[in-house]
């Protein structure tokens, strides 16, 4: 069962939320020596550089510079180009860190095939030993159709069974050539946050979380194998749900 906050305001959420990652990024640098992190494009970006930093700097041993980072997925554009989740992250939240992160970036100068085989190749050099890769959080947003990195309803990628990565040039939401993280992969992770604000997401919270559609949609088929599932909602996102969802910690 998942759990499920509702904050009063983006805000709110954005500091709750970079809490839990400053938390649980000095809980597993002090017992593994490293965390391991996976980001989200989107609104989530703005939201963690502007609260992560402040967050990290209340959290002793959340040190950035003991991290790995990578995408849950990323759109195959430049780096440079303002459509690149890389890119944002590097201008917008990695610049701010004196010691910053290792981070897996995706080679977006590949084709979509090679791309995703080259992203492959390196989380698996980065978690030896792991078959999948166990990251230590995943931080996901939810799009107004149920889809959660990029994996689209009804896209054959929900079949993927065997690739921690895949591609798609088809993407519903533009830009259309995108790599990213799998099924398998994403329900590996011991922590799958999952954040949706704004009103455009409530009839799709509604859906994931109250009504068992079949086939579910993408971000309804978050069911972590070992690790936690938990919701980070605004008011305005959980505004349809009938239910009295936990309110945030
Ligand atoms: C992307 C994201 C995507 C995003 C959702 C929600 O790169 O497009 O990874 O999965 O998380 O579309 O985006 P918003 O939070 O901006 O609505």
């Amino acid at each position: 069962m998942a759990a499920v906050s509702v904050f009063p305001s983006q805000s709110e959420l954005g500091a709750a939320l970079a809490r839990l990652v400053a938390e649980a990024a000095a809980e597993a640098v002090a017992s593994s020596g490293r965390f391991t992190l996976g980001l989200s494009g989107g609104s989530m970006v703005p939201l963690l550089a502007r609260e992560l930093p402040p967050a990290l700097r209340a959290v002793p041993g959340s040190d950035p510079s003991r991290w790995l980072v990578a995408f849950c997925d990323e759109r195959l554009v430049p780096p440079e180009h303002p459509e690149s989740t890389g890119g944002a992250y590097r201008a917008q939240l990695l610049s701010q860190f004196d010691a910053p992160p290792e981070v897996l970036w995706v080679r977006s100068e590949l084709g979509p095939a090679e791309a995703a085989r080259d992203y492959e190749e390196q989380l698996r050099k980065a978690f030896p030993g792991q078959a999948p890769p166990r990251f230590d959080a995943l931080l996901l947003g939810v799009g107004p159709d149920g889809h959660t990195a990029s994996l689209f309803p009804g896209h054959a990628l929900l079949q993927e069974q065997d690739s921690l990565i895949s591609f798609l040039d088809d993407s519903p939401k533009p830009p259309p050539q995108r790599v990213t993280m799998t099924l398998p992969l994403l329900n590996a992770a011991q922590s799958l946050l999952v954040v949706a604000t704004g009103a455009s997401k409530a009839p799709v919270i509604k859906r994931i979380l109250e009504q068992q559609e079949q086939p579910p949609v993408p971000a309804a088929r978050l069911r972590p194998r070992s690790g936690r599932l938990r919701w980070l909602l605004d008011r305005e996102a959980a505004a349809e749900l009938s239910g009295d969802p936990g309110k945030g910690p």
